[in-house]
């Protein structure tokens, strides 16, 4: 069977970098679109195009810059997480590539009409796959399925409640989430199993590759900016989670639940509220059978959402992928 046709969604950002890296050996990428998030447009888009160098790729995957801010809210980036250009200052020479003049979300649409069974996979906020839905709606039911790194089935990281990507653009992640297409959520309950230490950092650079070295370079930049939000201090990959998700499926455990996106509350806007009561025993008291599988709403489950990582294998198959690499 051949490799999976995927189109990748993302905000480079070290960990979207990682999940660049692993999706450009395992999967068939068709082409990488960039979203604002981590950092401005024009630096997640120079950073897609120099991970895709780094991957030796770049000549075969097109970069296609989608949206530069969120549907309602103003952009918000992460600087303090991913350093003032996106990936760490890597000390990267320029891309020799660029970016292609087809608009991101005109990318998606045109190649998900075109091609039959493309997973989408999404590790930035959600504005272009939104935008996308918007624009042709049939690309939900056309799509394989939806893999977002986003949300969360507990805590957040940008608010107590809300994880970035869905925080930066929540209007767009309700739109995706309510959208009817197969949606696999990778959240940060998922993803704060899967922290790069220093002693990470030290096994890449035993790798010996440029791609290892690369990846050890910006694993120590994200270790080194956790120090004053996480001890010990770790570079959590959350974007390489999703990716892997879709190259092994055996790598994470996942339940069904009914996700939707909070828009309007005080201190809630942003967060991914799951009904996972059906996986805790709990059900509401009304039909025990029927509302086994539904939500608070009476909603059937409309998402799988991640659970367990098996960050051991998750870890392999990442010093596999970078010893694979030049
Ligand atoms: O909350 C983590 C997510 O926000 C990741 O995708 C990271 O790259 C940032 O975009
Ligand atoms: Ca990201």
């Amino acid at each position: 069977m051949g490799k999976k046709k995927v189109i990748l969604d993302c905000d480079p950002g070290i960990d979207d970098a990682f999940a660049i890296l692993l999706a450009a050996q395992h999967l068939d990428v068709l082409g990488v679109t960039t979203i604002g998030g981590n950092s401005p447009l024009e630096n997640v888009t120079r950073n897609a195009l120099k991970v895709l160098e780094v991957a030796g790729v770049a000549d075969d995957v097109g970069v296609y810059p989608g949206h530069s801010c969120p549907m309602v809210a103003p952009l918000v980036t992460a600087p303090s997480v991913h350093g003032a250009d996106g990936l760490g200052g890597a000390c990267v020479p320029p891309p020799t590539h660029v970016a292609q003049d087809k608009h991101g979300v005109d990318f998606i649409v045109d190649t998900v009409m075109g091609t039959d069974d493309v997973t989408l996979i999404a590790t930035g906020p959600l504005t272009n796959i939104a935008a996308a839905i918007n624009r042709e709606p049939r690309i939900v039911d056309r799509v394989r399925e939806i893999c977002i790194m986003g949300g969360s089935v507990t805590l957040g990281n940008w608010t107590p409640v809300a994880e970035f990507n869905i925080y930066v653009d929540p209007e767009a992640a309700a739109r995706v989430f309510r959208s009817g297409a197969h949606i696999k959520m990778c959240g940060l309950n998922l993803t704060r199993q899967c922290g790069f230490t220093p002693e990470t950092v030290a096994r890449f650079r035993s790798i010996g590759t440029q791609a290892a070295d690369f990846a050890a370079r910006i694993t120590d930049f994200g270790v080194a900016s956790s120090v004053s939000r996480h001890q010990p201090p770790r570079a959590y990959m959350h974007d390489a989670c999703a990716v892997a998700w879709e190259i092994d499926q055996t790598l994470i455990a996942a339940a069904p639940m009914h996700i939707d996106v909070e828009l309007s509350g005080t201190y809630t806007r942003g967060m991914t509220v799951c009904d996972y009561r059906h996986l805790c025993g709990t059900q509401p008291v009304v039909d025990i059978e029927r509302t086994a599988q539904m939500g608070p709403q009476g909603e059937a489950p409309n998402a799988e959402a991640a659970l367990d990582l098996d960050y051991g294998r998750f870890l392999d198959l990442v010093c596999t992928t970078l010893a694979n690499y030049q």
